[in-house]
């Protein structure tokens, strides 16, 4: 038998259960999970309300993490919640063994967890379809989240000229100052419309028009920020942590010929997320890219996902196994 954390009804907390170890069918490697992250696509999942459908219950969550396999440190991606399976909440996990992702010498297997697909999303949203380059500004939103914080970096990293970020709390804009923006700017609490008024805080911490936008939040932040965008700037939707829609106007859109992008992690090639999860990894080690994060142990797992989902986690949690 193994440890494993146990989803067994949606929109229920989930509890540390004892569950036989799982066995490898075809195609499909043992993993022995050392970190597992509680990420907000987990969250989601379990709500059972998720764009994905109702997972089948009981079910294992985790949609990610790093553990070893075959004398072999690696990171891993699973299915949870997204499909009919186990994810990497447990002792022992099952993956397919052309997902795994060997780790580079000197990865700290928490600090590749935390960052994980949360980072790979901004890597690739930045540099592959916000075509991010070499002296541009970014604008940054959410950049208190593990998505905001990995894109300042990562913006920096890929030559951009000026970062500046926005986030809602106290403790995301201070997060976001660690992680290296220029310039921060406080969001409005939710249920603000003065878009006009955001975007000219926005205007006045940048440095002329702004080239590309980072956006996991959507709603009002992403309006304001499109109007920040210079001739043909691009703004990339990543997520919609504040809204569901967003109130951005005709003329911003057409006047500059802005492009408004959606990004997905699940359009990725096997090949591009390797390359990726490979490229965080190395940038982790050489102590040049992190995420504020926490490391709980399996016991603590049910309330360290009470919160993570009520947002009083600071910075993402990440699960032990040893
Ligand atoms: N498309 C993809 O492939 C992909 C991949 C990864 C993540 N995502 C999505 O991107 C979003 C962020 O992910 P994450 O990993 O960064 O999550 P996270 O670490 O949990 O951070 C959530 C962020 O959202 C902010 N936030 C939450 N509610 C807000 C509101 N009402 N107004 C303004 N800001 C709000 C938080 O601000 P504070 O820090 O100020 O509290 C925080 O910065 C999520 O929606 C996630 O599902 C998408």
């Amino acid at each position: 038998m193994m440890r494993a954390l146990q989803i067994d009804e949606c929109g229920r907390p989930p509890a540390v259960a004892a569950r036989p170890e799982p066995v490898p069918g075809p195609g499909l490697e043992p993993v022995r999970v050392v970190a597992a992250p509680i990420t907000p696509l987990d969250l989601l999942c379990a709500t059972g309300t998720s764009y994905f459908g109702t997972p089948a219950l009981p079910y294992v969550p985790g949609v990610q993490g790093v553990g070893s396999a075959g004398g072999r440190l690696v990171w891993f991606p699973t299915a949870a919640g997204m499909a009919p399976g186990d994810g990497s909440m447990a002792e022992l996990a099952l993956a397919r063994a052309e997902d795994l992702v060997e780790l580079p010498e000197g990865a700290d297997p928490y600090a590749v967890a935390a960052l994980g697909l949360s980072a790979v999303a901004a890597y690739l949203a930045l540099t592959w379809r916000g075509e991010l380059a070499a002296g541009e500004q970014v604008l940054v939103l959410g950049g208190g989240g593990a998505v905001g914080q990995a894109a300042i970096q990562l913006a920096r990293l890929a030559g951009a000229r000026r970062v500046v970020a926005a986030a809602r709390s106290a403790a995301g804009l201070e997060r976001a100052r660690q992680a290296g923006a220029d310039a921060v700017v406080p969001l409005p609490p939710a249920g603000s419309d003065d878009v006009a008024g955001l975007a000219r805080r926005f205007a006045d911490a940048c440095d002329g028009p702004v080239d590309l936008v980072l956006d996991p939040l959507y709603g009002v932040p992403a309006a304001a920020g499109a109007r920040t965008l210079g001739q043909g700037g691009r703004l990339v939707n990543l997520g919609s942590a504040a809204a569901e829609t967003c109130p951005l106007d005709s003329a911003t859109l057409r006047s500059r010929s802005l492009r408004i992008l959606g990004y997905t992690n699940n359009e990725l090639s096997r090949e591009q997320r390797a390359a990726a999860v490979t490229y965080v990894a190395e940038q982790s080690a050489a102590g040049r890219l992190a995420v504020t994060h926490e490391v709980v142990p399996l016991e603590r797992a049910a309330q360290a996902w009470e919160q993570q989902s009520s947002g009083a986690a600071d910075g993402r949690i990440v699960l032990a196994f040893d």
